[in-house]
């Protein structure tokens, strides 16, 4: 083959907020694929707030990226060549690995996609692993129901516009909470939400206050920071929080956290999760929220750059707001 394999490799690890200078860019032979593995050719990379933790040395719940490895990353990809004959070059597939233009990839960690039922991209946002994210949160922890307020954080996003609309289904009032009037508009509008409260009006407290005038029966946190200081003495008694994500400390800049007396004093319940922990919401979220799309009853947004030498611009920009949903980088 003579094309090269363009990487994006982790150049050094940020000490407070990421910038371009942690990223490298090299051009390499595609990978030689060994028996059993797939070679792929990416189409789409899906840009992920998590990542941002792959880049810190600190303990998580997954490795961190080592200094000159490749970025970590999911795309969607066309197979190029596979010996084992279980997939056909060009076939459509989830599970190309890193920030790259090609990868070698086992077939058994590979699924197959059908893009006549569904966009491709679908399954790094809607349908994938952000969609599952939301599922799993809304039905396991934050148990959006009838007549009750439901809010979520970063709501114009992978994660929180899907929240959104599966809480309005469940019977809640939805309140999305979103950086400026556009965002706002396109969740009211297009989305159906009850309200959205934009986190950069200079009131915005009291805005939030004003389009909660029940309080908040369960919350759905993606952000943490000033946003969580003003959502907190919202809570109802017996509110329910889903800790997904704390987007706004994930440049550095840690926040101190609501006095835990407040959990006593409202019995409020509040988890952590991370998606995989619920391993049967994959599943039944590509069923339950294809049938959705068909139907056309869940909508979604993508906001898509291109070319693979711009993710680092694009990923970082989307730590900050940048982004106006799934933030994808299609790999020309
Ligand atoms: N627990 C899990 O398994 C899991 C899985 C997937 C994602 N997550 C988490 O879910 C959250 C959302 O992820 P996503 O993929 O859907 O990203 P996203 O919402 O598409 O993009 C991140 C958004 O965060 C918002 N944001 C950034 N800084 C902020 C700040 N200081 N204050 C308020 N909002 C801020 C921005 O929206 P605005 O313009 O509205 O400010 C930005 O668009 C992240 O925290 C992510 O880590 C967790």
């Amino acid at each position: 083959m003579t094309e090269t394999n363009l990487r994006i490799l982790l150049a050094a690890r940020p000490e407070g907020a990421a910038t371009l200078d942690h990223f490298r860019a090299v051009e390499e032979p595609p990978p030689a694929p060994r028996p059993g593995e797939a070679l792929l050719r990416h189409r789409f990379l899906s840009l992920d707030p998590y990542m941002r933790g792959r880049m810190n040395a600190s303990k998580s719940y997954a490795k961190p990226v080592e200094i000159g490895d490749v970025m970590e990353g999911q795309s969607v990809a066309q197979v190029v060549e596979d010996l084992s004959g279980t997939f056909a070059p060009g076939d459509w597939v989830l599970g190309g690995k890193g920030w790259q233009r090609f990868s070698a990839v086992p077939v058994h960690a590979l699924v197959k996609l059908d893009p006549d039922a569904a966009p491709p991209t679908a399954h790094l946002g809607v349908l994938g692993m952000p969609g599952t994210t939301a599922w799993a949160g809304c039905t396991e922890l934050a148990q959006p129901r009838p007549g009750e307020t439901f809010v979520v954080s970063a709501a114009s996003g992978a994660v929180g516009s899907v929240a959104g609309q599966i809480a309005r289904r469940m019977g809640a009032r939805a309140v999305g909470i979103a950086g400026g009037p556009d965002k706002c508009a396109y969740l009211r509008d297009e989305l159906g939400f009850d309200d959205c409260v934009d986190h950069r009006a200079p009131d915005f407290p009291e805005r939030l206050a004003a389009a909660c005038p029940d309080g908040i029966d369960s919350y759905f946190e993606n952000v943490g920071g000033a946003v969580q200081q003003a959502v907190w003495p919202l809570l109802n008694d017996f509110a329910r929080v889903a800790v997904c994500g704390m987007v706004a400390e994930y440049q550095g800049d840690l926040q101190p956290g609501p006095n835990l007396s407040s959990v006593l004093r409202k019995r409020l319940t509040l988890r952590g999760f991370i998606v995989s922990d619920f391993p049967r919401a994959a599943p039944t979220w590509r069923a339950t929220g294809a049938r959705w799309l068909r139907d056309g009853t869940l909508k979604y947004r993508e906001d898509v750059t291109r070319g693979l030498e711009n993710a680092p611009t694009a990923f970082l920009g989307m730590l900050t707001g940048k982004n106006f949903g799934k933030t994808i980088v299609e790999i020309t």
